[in-house]
Parts: C-alpha cells; structure tokens; sequence
C-alpha cells in the first residue's frame, strides 16, 4: 500500500473512531450525571452550642471544673461553640439565663443550679423545647431528675468525700496525739459549713464525725459557722472562733478546702505560731488547696475529681449532642454520672498537684 493511501485510510478510521465516540458522548454525560446525583452530598460536619450556667463563677472548685470542660471543647472547636452565664447565686438569674440559652438555639444545656431545690422553672423550659440538660456539682432530687428522660447529673457522692475526710483527720490524731492540745481524751473541733441544703454539707459533716467517732476517738463540738464555702468569710469566722475559743479549738473540719485556707488566713493574720494550730482538714484538692497540704499547713483533703467530671460531662454533650457513643464514662440508671472521691496527705498530694496542672 502506498503511503499516500495509508493515510488516507488512517485518517478515515481516526473520522470513524471520532464519530462513535462523538455518538456516545451522551450516554457518558447521563452516566456522570446518574453517578453525580446517586452519590449523597458530604454532610457538613454539625457545629453544636453548649450552654453552661454556673452558680458562681467565683468559687474555685467550680472555675477549675469549667477550666477543664474548656480545655475539652478546645480540642474539638470546630464542632462545638460555648456560651457561659454566671448565676451570681440567684436562681431566678439564672432561671432567665436558660431562657436565653434557648432561644439563642443551645442543643445541649450543662447547669450548676443555684438553688438545688427549685429546678422546676429550667426543667418545664428544657423540656417544651425540647433542649436536654447536663445538670452538675448541685444535686437535684431524684423525682426532678426523672421528671424527663433528657435530664442527666455528673457529681460525686457526698458521703464517701465526709467518710475519708473522717478518716484522714483519725489518722492525724493517732499519729500526733499532741492534737489533743489539753490532753483530755477528746478532740475539741469547729465545723465550717459550706451551704445551708447544699448535699455536699450536711453529709460531709455528718460522714466525717461519724467515721472519727468509730475509729474509737472522742469528739466535742466547740461550734459550727456557715462560711458558703468562701475562703474570706470563713476567714472572718475564724477569727471571731479564734477570739471566742483560743487554743481550745483542736480540729478544723471544713467543708471545702477554700475554707479551710480561709481558717489558715485567720491563723496567719491573728500571728498564731503554726504549732499552736489547730488540724485543719478540707475537701476539693483545688490547686492553692493541694498547696497548702505540701506546705503542712493543711493535714489533708479529699480530691474532689473536677478534671473527671469535666470530661464526663464533655463526654455525655458528645453523646446528646453528637451522637457519638460513650466511651470512658458510664451513665447508672441512664441519668447519673458519679466520680469517686480520693484521699489526699502530704504522701501523696504532688500527684494530685500535678494532675490538675497537667
Ligand atoms: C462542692 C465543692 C465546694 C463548692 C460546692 C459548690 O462540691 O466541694 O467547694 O464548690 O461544691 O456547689
């Protein structure tokens, strides 16, 4: 074949070739097309709002609670916004602060009730709208809890922290018997109160006194004072115990640790030289607490497992509000997320120190 021919003949191919292709450029389009549309859009991942109310935003153990839930939400910023309300101890402050939550559109709701007691107002919103709620740190009663099945709690259990708190301050009176200061076979103690109905008050006292006395010590009440678990009013109240008892008062029970450095401030100011203090015993291990049982000042406290309940509740707004499964923490009765309660002494307090810088 000659060459002129050859091409000839290619070329009629390549034209044919081209025109079954041409032919078919349809039936390609209507498949792209099928594929295209067959094939769902990506959902865009689902940005929730979380609500937080707190009762004060001033008390330690509740700021370093919401340091960590922040810490948590940093690391997923991009599925979740925050908004956070301050109480300012006023339930009906904070009754309106849900009120805007949902109506600014909040998916999830978390409340550290002012007044543990009058949960009515948020719950009948809550669950008009439709909105679940994480309630947190102030215990609601149960019959409120169950009122709606999209109502949750993360806290502890009050009477194990008083149990060990009992425990620690036994074990100081048997290891220094010079805390019995007079020598009379009986400690003499003060409490200091955190709140009045506040579950982590009344038990903690009750819990604490009870596992001293069936350790086989003597106690004698001196007196108690409400100090609403802040550091500068149980300072204030110490001072007066201090005028009124001197060196009568032998043991501090208090029910949190910023009151418990509340009394250490009064003993400070008044320039009582530290043996001449009193066993000064808390609850919380917040950091200046944790501090102050390095330092000895303080003869222990019991960790109140903010860190854990931070991430169980970041944990559980997942799961509301993402849907994704729980993992680390497990809800009892469908509702309740409790965190044990740990000792902490001198031995071992720089780990708790650490965990929560950490
Ligand atoms: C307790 C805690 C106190 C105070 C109180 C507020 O669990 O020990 O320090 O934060 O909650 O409700």
């Amino acid at each position: 074949m000659s060459v002129g021919r050859r091409e000839a003949l290619d070329s009629c191919r390549r034209t044919e070739a081209g025109r079954a292709l041409f032919g078919l450029l349809p039936v390609f389009l209507a498949v792209l097309c099928l594929l295209a549309c067959g094939k769902k859009a990506e959902p865009s991942p689902r940005k929730i709002k979380v609500g937080i109310a707190v009762y004060d935003q001033y008390d330690t153990f509740i700021s370093e609670l919401i340091q960590c839930f922040d810490g948590c939400v940093q690391k997923r910023r991009e599925e979740m916004t925050t908004v956070l309300f301050n109480a300012a101890k006023s339930q009906q402050t904070q009754d309106k602060q849900v009120r805007q939550m949902i109506e600014d559109g909040c998916d999830v709701i978390c409340v550290n009730l002012v007044d543990r007691t009058a949960p009515t107002k948020i719950i009948d919103l809550a669950k008009k709208h439709g909105v679940p709620v994480v309630f947190f740190n102030r215990e609601l009663v149960e019959e409120d809890l169950f009122r709606w099945d999209r109502l949750y709690y993360v806290g502890a259990d009050a009477f194990q922290s008083g149990m060990l708190q009992g425990k620690i301050a036994a074990e100081s009176c048997r290891e220094n018997p010079q805390v019995d200061r007079n020598g009379d076979g009986s400690i003499q103690y003060v409490v200091l109160e955190g709140e009045v109905g506040h579950q982590d008050a009344i038990v903690r006292t009750e819990y604490c006194v009870n596992t001293m006395l069936n350790a086989g010590l003597h106690l004698e009440k001196l007196g108690y004072v409400l100090a609403n678990w802040n550091r500068l009013q149980a300072q204030t109240q110490v001072s007066q115990m201090i005028a009124r008892y001197g060196d009568r008062i032998e043991l501090i029970m208090s029910n949190n640790d910023d009151m418990a450095l509340g009394a250490i401030d009064a003993y400070k100011e008044e320039k009582i030289e530290r043996e001449r203090w009193p066993l000064i015993v808390g609850i919380d291990g917040t950091v200046p607490g944790c501090r102050a049982v390095i330092d000895g000042e303080m003869a222990g406290t019991v960790y109140n497992d903010n860190r854990g309940q931070a991430e169980a509740m970041f944990e559980l707004v997942c799961a509301i509000g993402l849907q994704e499964p729980m993992e680390r923490y497990r809800l009892i009765n469908g509702k309740y997320i409790r965190l044990p309660y740990q000792k902490v002494t001198k031995e071992n307090a720089e780990t708790y120190l650490n965990r929560k810088q950490h």
